[in-house]
């Protein structure tokens, strides 16, 4: 294929690519299968190969992600983000619709639209494609987070043209505002994982998506699948009069608007749509915090104008969390894992949102001093944006006439499953027990998770069968799983194994030797290492023995490798228990070496260090990296006296570039490195 060809094949694939994703992501109703899409998008990445300079910033295929964001550059707004007067009352909305009324003289249209509970964005577009997207930040300036943005599938990265149906197309230049979130069954699954990883869960789908947002690894943003949806345009060459044409044409070029936007000429009106969302809002995909009261003529929203913060012509009306009051009858220690320790409020039933709620996590040792909370007390729960319901409160005035002193809580001091005293970290919330090879939740939870779908894959031994054969002293470690065939005999003259199961057991056991070596890595449930940092571990370091020799320093070299996680892979690898583990792993045939074929491709890099900085666009990160490792060469994360090259790409930090210069580092771009390796 000519340049030009290759040029004309990759601008159909590219609008045929944003068509099917409009259709599937924006109006639900996809005309092709996810493997058709999904070879149409490899075909393009592949022609992308070819010929690197075609890529357009705007190409379908920068959804996938890949780039890193070392640092989130710093933008000024061109419009101020500003944020919205709260009101909870009826008195609230009478009090802000008299204050319109004062303001303007003729009737007032108002647009009801819900409060959507995530993390503000501003997206800007020029000629139809989307140039930068910005975080709110103080409300002047916001963190440019356009890379991760564009994996967000519901945002158009090119508008169709001249418009979808709409009368006069979209402004030459314009931004668009929205909220990006994240929905609720996404957020549970990362949250299952990230549980799993033993890494702590985030709160509710607001912190989630904030905290994804901020992802220095474009394609780990990819994988969350965010969400977005528009409230608001900006632009100086208006040709709408109202908001709610702004939304209608926003949906014609191509944005995810909401169906529920509604226009309302009285307070009863507003109220009506407040009442039906505040019960219905359970019924949504996503949260949503409350409702937004908007004046809808733009002549309108000019004279009213706006205070220092927010605009004078919108109001947001919050929904009150649900909340309700009931006894604290014990409180109880959970065990995890990892050896954390979570207390849990045991309460007398309570109706709350439509169920029964009888536990609520207190969370560590703090809050349960923070809120004096004591057994018999009558507490508040509620259940706000976070999954579990919370103890917000104590009814200090049922308390009074009770014997104060004799109830206070005392924190446990030893673990309530193996008796050892708990250690608490310096800067760790919560209490541990650190009796990992003793405790049996833990163990039996390490054993749990090495036998799940993710890792080993042994679905013949859960977690009905890992309690039977560990409270039997069959299995006392996850390496004795691999004795257990000698003891056939015993485990079919247990009640309801019989010979069926028990060889169906030992042959699950037995192809679990054929599990690559990452996921085997991510079985081992070494604290923080979760299923990517696993996978990426292997790819990067290819062996177990690598991994256990690897210094902190090479660790953090790692993408997405932080100074607390090297330290926690470290400190695995230290005990001598975990070494012995690993060698009967090893000796029962288990993966512990990658399977690719390109170890070593050439040693044309032999004795070179190299420092990999910024963002690039032939290789990944990762690629990059991995391409030094295969020609011989080493990667490490900081630049010093000993290092041969940087390979820099756009947004290098500023501190490795001053360093280097000191140093009189040699710096080099893509090209130059591919040269090097050719
Ligand atoms: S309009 C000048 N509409 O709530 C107009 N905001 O405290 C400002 N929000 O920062 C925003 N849903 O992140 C608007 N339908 C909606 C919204 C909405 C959620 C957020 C937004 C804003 C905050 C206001």
């Amino acid at each position: 294929m000519t340049k030009e060809e290759t040029k004309k094949k990759i601008e159909k694939l590219s609008k045929e690519l944003e068509e099917h994703n409009y259709k599937y992501y924006v109006l639900a109703q996809p005309s092709i299968s996810d493997y058709e899409f999904d070879m149409m998008m490899k075909e393009l990445i592949e022609l992308e190969k070819t010929h690197p300079d075609l890529i357009s910033p705007d190409s379908p295929s920068q959804r996938v992600g890949g780039a890193v964001t070392k640092e989130f550059l710093a933008v000024k707004h061109d419009y101020p983000f500003l944020s919205l007067d709260n009101s909870y009352s009826r008195e609230d909305l009478e009090d802000f619709d008299a204050r319109v009324r004062k303001g303007v003289a003729g009737n007032i249209e108002y647009i009801c639209e819900l409060k959507y509970d995530g993390v503000a964005i501003g997206l800007k577009y020029e000629h139809g494609s989307l140039v930068q997207a910005v975080t709110r930040g103080d409300g002047e300036q916001g963190d440019d987070v356009t890379t991760n943005v564009k994996t967000i599938r519901s945002i158009p990265l090119r508008l169709s043209s001249p418009s979808k149906g709409g009368k006069g197309g979209f402004p030459d230049k314009f931004e668009i505002r929205g909220e990006i979130f994240m929905p609720h069954k996404i957020f549970e699954q990362i949250n299952k994982e990230r549980e799993e990883a033993g890494d702590p869960s985030f709160a509710n789908p607001r912190n989630s998506s904030a905290g994804t947002l901020k992802m220095q690894d474009s394609a780990e943003v990819a994988k969350r699948k965010l969400d977005c949806i528009m409230y608001v345009v900006y632009t100086k060459d208006l040709h709408f009069k109202s908001h709610y044409e702004s939304l209608k044409e926003a949906k014609n070029w191509g944005f995810k608007v909401s169906d529920y936007i509604v226009k309302c000429k009285s307070l009863n009106e507003i109220y009506e749509f407040i009442d039906y969302w505040d019960e219905h809002r359970k019924k949504l995909a996503f949260d949503i915090d409350g409702v937004v009261i908007k004046v809808n003529s733009y002549d309108q929203q000019k004279v009213l104008g706006f205070t220092a913060k927010s605009p004078r012509w919108a109001i947001s009306y919050k929904f009150k969390a649900e909340s309700a009051a009931t006894i604290l009858e014990e409180i109880t220690y959970q065990v995890g894992r990892t050896g954390a320790i979570t207390p849990v409020a045991n309460l007398k039933p309570v109706h709350l949102g439509g169920t029964t709620v009888k536990r609520a996590s207190l969370h560590n040792a703090d809050i349960i001093e923070k809120l004096d909370v004591r057994v018999g007390d009558t507490v508040f729960v509620e259940k706000g944006g976070e999954i579990i319901p919370k103890i917000t409160g104590v009814d200090l005035k049922k308390r009074a006439g009770l014997d104060l002193k004799s109830r206070q809580t005392k924190y446990i001091t030893h673990c309530p499953e193996c008796g050892t005293e708990l250690v608490r970290g310096e800067e760790e919330a919560k209490h541990y027990c650190p009796n990992e090879w003793g405790c049996p939740p833990q163990i039996k939870g390490n054993m749990e998770h090495f036998t799940s779908r993710k890792a080993m894959n042994i679905d013949s031994l859960g977690s009905e069968t890992i309690d039977m054969l560990y409270e039997k002293w069959f299995i006392k470690n996850i390496a004795d799983i691999y004795e257990l065939h000698k003891h056939k005999k015993e485990l079919q003259e247990i009640e309801r194994m019989g010979e069926k199961s028990v060889s169906n057991l030992l042959a699950g056991i037995e192809e679990s030797k054929q599990v690559p070596f990452e996921r085997v890595l991510y079985a081992l449930g070494i604290r923080h290492v979760g299923e990517t940092l696993a996978k990426k571990l292997a790819r990067q370091l290819r062996n177990i023995d690598a991994i256990m020799e690897a210094t902190e320093e090479q660790l953090t070299a790692t993408n997405d490798i932080g100074g607390q996680v090297a330290k926690s892979i470290k400190e695995y690898f230290s005990q001598k228990r975990n070494k012995e583990l690993i060698e009967r792993l090893k000796k029962y045939g288990l993966q512990f070496e990658s399977e690719s074929t390109e170890l070593i491709k050439s040693t044309t890099l032999n004795g070179l260090t190299f420092v990999v900085s910024g963002v690039f666009t032939k290789f990944s990160r990762d690629d990059l990296k991995a391409a030094i490792e295969q020609n011989g060469g080493k990667v490490v994360g900081t630049v010093s006296g000993k290092t041969s090259y940087i390979v820099a790409g756009e947004n290098m930090g500023p501190e490795k570039l001053k360093k280097a210069e000191k140093l009189g580092v040699k710096i080099i771009n893509e090209d130059e490195f591919e040269k090097m390796i050719k």
